[in-house]
């Protein structure tokens, strides 16, 4: 079927990627190692802390998130060590098994996906370690596969309060430039994030942002690395400049997409993210229907999981619309296939945008014979004009 206006793509990453940034990548290749470069890798490194909101280094590979999962890994981690981590979905669940490939021991605390890392069993579990033998507690903050976040902030007092040396890893692949995120105010060892969230470039850059702890831990432990090792990457980023080709055109985007963000302010875009995040809640509780996540206070702001009606098939549901309304809206992800839609409301997202992906997915409520009730965009517009969520 011809197709005129723009794609619909709702999903939770890749983002859309907004004109600004686009025109800002229209450029030619440069000179990796010319001095035009240099400028340019210095400004975007130094972007990159301001929206991880760090004094220390922030690495950028030309990877996609996962490549940053394992740099995060190999850095820090020695084979045989113990590290706690949480069953919160999808992406928690595909860490763990890298980690364990890496003859990394994970205690892995199950969950039913419907709610975030539990604080209170990292502090009892860290407390009971007196061994000291956990080396890491690695965290998803935004659970992308099921909408819910994790409460970082509050998982580092537990930590603290256990008084236990532990690194605090977390995963902010889909919350970075989305989700109030602060890589120092928290305590966190490694940040890891990706390019084609909350950034809103296409998927190609990896990010770690490296606590002096953790930097500490990458010169003693003895996972090989090459090509992710912080050192190497360092050593020339000093300069602005990298060990191996640098992604140079999603630089440029980079630097495009940070001056956005820190243009509109952080706390604006986190606030603009809770607004358009509690209107989609307005609009699913509207139409009678149910939102994955079961915590009010682990609610996502980068995301909705929207509960099908038993017997009614999800992706059925998102065919019609990608078919009918040429939108895409995110899959249910393993265990989550079929039972579960998500509604991405993240990056250039504004109120507007939401408001036609909401009306899509009444629309198609509608033709695919799901059972709803009318009346969630109405909510939608209702909790906009509220304000709520600010
Ligand atoms: C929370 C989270 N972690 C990790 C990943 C993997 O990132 P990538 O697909 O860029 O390798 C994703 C991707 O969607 C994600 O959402």
């Amino acid at each position: 079927m011809s197709r005129t206006g723009r794609h619909f793509l709702q999903i939770p990453g890749p983002s859309p990627v907004p004109e600004r940034v686009m025109r800002a990548m229209d450029r030619p290749v440069i000179d990796h190692r010319g001095p035009e470069f240099g400028a340019l890798g210095r400004e975007v490194l130094a972007g990159c802390r301001s929206v991880f909101q760090t004094e220390g280094p922030v690495v950028i590979y030309p990877s996609s998130g996962t490549g940053a999962w394992e740099a995060t890994i190999v850095n820090t981690l020695s084979s045989g060590d113990r590290v706690l981590m949480f069953e919160t979905g999808h992406f928690a669940t595909l860490w763990r098994q890298m980690a364990a490939r890496w003859g990394i021991e994970v205690e892995f605390v199950p969950g039913d996906w419907r709610r975030g890392v539990d604080p209170e069993i990292v502090e009892a579990t860290l407390a009971e370690d007196r061994a000291r033998g956990i080396k890491a507690v690695m965290v998803v903050h935004n659970e992308t596969s099921t909408g819910v976040t994790s409460r970082v902030a509050e998982i580092r007092r537990a930590i603290d309060r256990a008084n236990h040396p532990a690194l605090l890893l977390v995963d902010t692949i889909s919350s970075l430039g989305s989700a109030d995120f602060r890589h120092d105010a928290w305590g966190v060892d490694v940040t890891v994030s990706g390019s084609q969230k909350g950034l809103m470039l296409p998927p190609g850059l990896g990010f770690t942002a490296i606590s002096e702890k953790a930097r500490a831990a990458s010169r003693s432990n003895n996972l090989p690395r090459s090509y992710w090792d912080w050192e190497e990457m360092l050593k020339p980023n000093a300069g602005g400049y990298f060990p191996y080709k640098p992604a140079t055109n999603l630089l440029y985007g980079l630097r495009e997409a940070v001056a956005m963000l820190l243009e509109e302010g952080l706390p604006e875009v986190f606030a603009r993210h809770q607004r358009l995040a509690a209107a989609t809640r307005a609009a699913v509780q509207g139409w009678g229907l149910e939102v994955l996540c079961q915590e009010p206070s682990e609610y996502s702001p980068v995301l909705t999981a929207v509960l099908l009606p038993e017997g009614h098939d999800a992706d059925a549901f998102r065919r019609i619309v990608l078919d009918d309304l040429d939108m895409s809206l995110g899959a249910g992800l393993s265990k989550l296939a079929g039972r579960v839609f998500r509604i991405g409301h993240l990056g250039e997202c504004n109120a507007l945008t939401l408001m036609g992906a909401l009306s899509g997915v009444e629309m198609g409520l509608g033709a695919a014979g799901v059972p709803h009730q009318r009346g969630g965009v109405l909510a939608a517009m209702s909790s906009l004009r509220a304000g709520d969520g600010r």
